[in-house]
């Protein structure tokens, strides 16, 4: 497929069908729920319809959110995936379904969004390794997608992958982690209305650094949980590996609750930097599960966060 980037050209002449129609569905859905203005722009500061889950801290800049990421697949840098994730094809795109329940398939990206209501949430990012920022998603909530597909009784864990492409990849290309990347949740956390697949950022479609066309945000874990670039999620019986996991099983449980409490191997959990405020900026405390106890600790109800970790 050629790529046309002729500057004179409007946006839908430069975007491939799919992803013109998925905007289009992003932006319906913003001004269904009144956090886009009429000329289909962001309404400044979501003040139109606020979600009850977003926070009103103020937001990272897009700029920001773009340049320093993780994306392994792009390579161990956090300029890497700006720079190089542009390879990555994301249409056409299909997520397969698959294990433990009623409709299993491969569902393109048009039919993975319907019916889903989009939203804006505005959630704390808090990455393990201590730096977080505030981000403006747009997305739906998982447990609307796993309802319609059926979740069969057996099924206690949900597994995701994302994507395999080492000619587009190059990070896939280099030893850095067990390819593809995989992650996972408990039922119950993937159930849980904070949990969403993120579809955009700012308004917009998803950047491809942070994980286009669909990726996984789960704002009380860290970072890495939220799994980018989704193709494939399925419902197992069994707690499936998690590609931190498999990588340094010593450092990085199937959890990964955010717990200011518990202290990576290597560095405090305590405190975290936000992006964004300088490089003397002063360290602010890290909240237990980043802020959202209120909304999920009853998840973990009897269990011991310092060894479940
Ligand atoms: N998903 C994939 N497939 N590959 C990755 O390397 N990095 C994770 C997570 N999801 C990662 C991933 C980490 S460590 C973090 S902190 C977040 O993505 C960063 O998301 P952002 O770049 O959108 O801020």
């Amino acid at each position: 497929m050629h790529r046309r980037t002729k500057p004179t050209l409007t946006w839908a002449d430069v975007t491939p069908r799919d992803v013109f129609m998925n905007r289009r569905s992003v932006i319906a859905g913003l001004a269904a729920t009144g956090a886009m203005t009429l000329a289909g722009r962001p309404a400044d500061a979501v003040s139109a319809a606020p979600s009850k889950f977003s926070t009103d801290e103020p937001k990272n800049t897009f700029e920001e959110i773009t340049s320093y990421n993780n994306f392994y697949e792009f390579g161990p840098d956090k300029a890497d995936p700006k720079k190089y994730s542009k390879a990555m094809t994301t249409d056409p795109w299909s997520v397969e379904i698959a294990g433990l329940v009623d409709k299993p398939g491969t569902y393109d990206l048009a039919d993975v969004m319907k019916d889903q209501p989009l939203e804006e949430r505005i959630y704390r990012l808090r990455c393990v390794e201590a730096w977080s920022m505030v981000i403006p998603w747009i997305g739906f909530e998982l447990s609307g997608l796993l309802n319609r597909v059926g979740v069969q009784p057996g099924a206690k864990y949900v597994a995701f992958e994302t994507l395999y492409r080492p000619d587009e990849m190059r990070g896939q290309r280099m030893p850095i982690l067990k390819w593809p990347y995989v992650e996972g949740l408990r039922l119950d956390e993937a159930m849980h209305p904070l949990t969403i697949m993120a579809t955009g950022l700012y308004g917009d479609e998803m950047p491809n650094q942070n994980g286009a066309p669909i990726r996984l945000v789960v704002p009380w874990k860290y970072g890495f949980k939220s799994i980018k670039s989704v193709v494939k999620i399925t419902l197992t019986e069994d707690e499936p590996p998690t590609s931190w996991n498999i990588a340094n099983p010593r450092e990085y449980g199937f959890y990964s609750n955010v717990n200011p409490k518990v202290d990576h191997a290597r560095w405090s959990q305590a405190t975290e930097r936000r992006i964004g405020g300088g490089l003397f900026s002063k360290k602010r405390p890290t909240l237990m599960f980043n802020g959202y106890a209120d909304e999920v600790s009853g998840l973990y109800e009897g269990m011991d966060l310092t060894k479940d970790i």
